[in-house]
């Protein structure tokens, strides 16, 4: 699929300098979400991370827990594993996860939920390894009055500006995934219709980020 490709691209050519600009820019508060994240899964005994990348969020889980981590980026996957040789790496999409039904007591997504592009087949994944009532906590960025005018800036007036900066692929994708983000009240129906009871919400930097953790169904 050419946009799992693209994804696997961008993500692996900053995979070296990811974890740092990653810092920056949510001013050194990630960790302290991610943690929030883990807590909403706290005594998972086995626990699988969609959308490693460098494998941050495993680092900070129970080192007790059998851990794994999937992502389409072979780039952070290899920084994941330099990170983390004690949890498992598997290069695979989160659409198609290559698990055994009823395999995991929780699974988290930091940062990647609006990065999927089927995410009904994703949550129809995530129900079938996931153990009966087992969790799912994903922490993303709000949707908020600013999405739609910076899609709206990124499609005509700077689009030309993206496309020689970045080429078409890769611009397109940007733009997906920013108009893929959904508000909290979108996630919580989402979840809802697929199979999963929202038990908790958390805002965090005045609500542009959130954490929903839910229980499967
Ligand atoms: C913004 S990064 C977040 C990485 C990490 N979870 C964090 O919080 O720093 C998004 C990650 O999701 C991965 N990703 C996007 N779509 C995916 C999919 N369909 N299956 C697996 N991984 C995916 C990307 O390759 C990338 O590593």
């Amino acid at each position: 699929m050419k946009h799992k490709q693209i994804i696997a691209d961008v993500f692996s050519s900053v995979s070296r300098h990811y974890d740092t600009f990653l810092n920056l820019i949510t001013f050194r508060r990630i960790k302290d979400w991610q943690r929030a994240m883990l807590k909403e899964v706290e005594g998972a005994k086995t626990l699988l991370d969609v959308g490693t990348g460098t494998g941050e969020v495993l680092l900070q889980a129970d080192p007790q827990a059998m851990r794994v981590g999937i992502d389409l980026s072979l780039g952070m996957l290899k920084v994941a594993r330099k990170k983390c040789p004690n949890c498992g790496f598997v290069l695979a999409d989160a659409e198609n996860v290559p698990f055994k039904t009823s395999s995991f007591d929780a699974i988290t997504l930091s940062l990647v939920y609006r990065h999927l592009y089927n995410r009904d087949q994703f949550l129809k994944e995530a129900r079938r390894v996931l153990k009966p009532e087992g969790r799912l906590a994903i922490l993303d960025i709000n949707k908020f009055w600013l999405t739609p005018l910076l899609v709206f800036l990124m499609k005509f007036p700077i689009k030309p500006l993206g496309l020689m900066l970045f080429g078409r692929d890769k611009w397109e994708f940007f733009i997906h995934s920013l108009e893929n983000s959904l508000s909290e009240e979108e996630l919580k129906r989402e979840l809802e219709s697929n199979g999963f009871k929202v038990i908790k919400t958390q805002k965090r930097l005045f609500g542009i980020v959130y954490i929903v953790s839910a229980q499967r169904i």
